[in-house]
């Protein structure tokens, strides 16, 4: 089973961040869950909300901010003082660290709110450009921004995010589409489900999965992956289990 962090090591350090993301290498994590929004002068950034309230020292949406603008904002605040100053990255830089990992990259693109203009060729242009195509998922909530991405890049594998109300008949719907993996809020998983999934040869990587329970249900019924904002926790368990 694979371990992604979500938005990073969000658990213990301000979520995605450049901080998050090489404490998250550290763990041993097989992955690392970030969220694309797009900035006023087209950039793609790392950043959970459309607006930076929650999360900086700073108001607004990202979508009214240039990225010059945005990267003075301090994006450790959500962790309160303790981090220092942590710019929000923009998903450029984040793919330059990536490239030298071995770690593979759940992005997130972040549309169902604010559909942003071509969000999707400017994310796949920077994986191109850093040859990250091998070791990239895409995931959406909005699922014309998976299947445009099948467009585009039918080659690198998509997830369809569905949230607290789940999707009955999962596989059915991901493999009618393309989708290789199916994205659910684990609060809705069932046994069910999952069965339902291989017999499609749908993968399911099941977030956000912070307890014990829920991983050792996880590697029961046989999921492909957890998302998860302490992934050093299901590493040490997987590496116990494999010394026993
Ligand atoms: O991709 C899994 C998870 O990140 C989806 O929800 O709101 O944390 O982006 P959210
Ligand atoms: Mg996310």
């Amino acid at each position: 089973m694979k371990v992604m962090a979500h938005r990073g090591y969000s658990g213990k350090y301000p979520e995605n961040t450049m901080l998050a993301f090489e404490e998250a290498a550290k763990t041993g994590a097989d992955g690392i869950e970030l969220d694309v929004q797009l900035t006023k002068d087209g950039q793609v950034v790392v950043i959970h909300d459309e607006r930076i309230d929650r999360t900086t020292d700073g108001s607004g949406w990202v979508k009214d901010y240039t990225y010059e603008e945005l990267k003075k904002f301090n994006a450790a605040r959500v962790k309160g003082d303790q981090f220092g100053f942590q710019p929000i990255p923009s998903f450029e830089e984040y793919c330059a660290w990536a490239k030298n990992q071995s770690l593979f990259t759940n992005v997130e693109l972040k549309t169902s709110i604010i559909y942003y203009p071509e969000i999707e060729e400017k994310t796949i242009a920077l994986i191109r450009k850093y040859g990250l195509e091998d070791r990239i998922i895409f995931s959406s909530f909005n699922h014309l921004s998976i299947l445009k991405m099948k467009e585009l890049a039918p080659e690198i594998p998509c997830g369809a995010l569905v949230g607290d109300r789940g999707l009955k008949y999962a596989g059915f719907y991901c493999e009618r589409f393309g989708f290789e993996f199916y994205h659910p809020d684990f609060a809705t998983l069932t046994e069910e489900d999952v069965k339902e999934c291989k017999a499609h040869g749908v993968g399911i990587n099941a977030w956000t999965v912070n307890g014990m329970e829920g991983l050792e249900k996880l590697v029961e019924w046989d999921c492909e992956g957890i998302i998860t904002n302490y992934p050093d926790v299901p590493v040490k368990y997987f590496k116990a289990r494999n010394n026993d």
